[in-house]
């Protein structure tokens, strides 16, 4: 399996990958969104080929932590897809240890998500609200709003509201 950064050539695929992946078209307008953000970070779309075949993908984005008067630049992870034939191969957790390897060496401390409860932990995430952050900008419950740390001691030391940049508010 090579997990590789995206390329101009594979974004076709990628939004066809997200079509089928999720219900929705909610998805794959998203990435289509982040990817024109001035902070979109090319190496946090991730994908996953083997024989010529885009089996999964990843993106993370850059949110922001509001703490007082400070901010701090912070990964969001979403969204995490890969094709229904593929599933259950272990490559969705390739996706996601690679994603957070990048945002770690990027210097982002934390990595916040909305996800299945069952489903992250085994990746390090955490239940957020366990640790003083919090979300105002969605209506979330507590097992699904995760963080995982890519700083040691980023979870003592940092608390506050996250924000998932703009891109996440046009979705329905
Ligand atoms: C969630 C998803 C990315 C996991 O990818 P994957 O490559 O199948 O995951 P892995 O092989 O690394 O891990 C398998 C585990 O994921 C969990 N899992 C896989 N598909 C799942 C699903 N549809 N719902 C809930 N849990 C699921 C199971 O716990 C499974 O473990 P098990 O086989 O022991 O039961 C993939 O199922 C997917 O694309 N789903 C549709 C889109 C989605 O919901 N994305 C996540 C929200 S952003």
């Amino acid at each position: 399996m090579n997990i590789r950064t995206e390329t101009n050539q594979d974004m076709e695929r990628v939004q066809h990958l997200l079509l089928q992946a999720f219900p929705g078209q909610a998805e794959a307008r998203l990435v289509e969104e982040l990817r024109k953000d001035p902070q979109f970070v090319p190496e946090l779309s991730i994908v996953a080929e083997e024989n010529g075949i885009i089996k999964g993908h990843i993106l993370l984005s850059q949110g922001q932590l509001l703490d007082g008067h400070q901010t701090h630049a912070v990964a969001a992870l979403a969204p995490l897809a890969v094709l229904p034939k593929y599933q259950r191969q272990g490559i969705g957790g390739l996706l996601v240890e690679e994603g957070k390897r990048r945002c770690a060496s990027l210097g982002y401390p934390l990595v916040f998500l909305f996800g299945h409860p069952t489903y992250y932990p085994r990746f390090g995430f955490e239940q957020a609200r366990r640790y003083g952050l919090d979300i105002k900008q969605f209506t979330v419950s507590d097992e699904v709003f995760m963080v995982a740390e890519l700083k040691s001691g980023a979870l003592e030391k940092l608390q506050g509201e996250f924000r998932y940049p703009p891109a996440f508010e046009n979705l329905e």
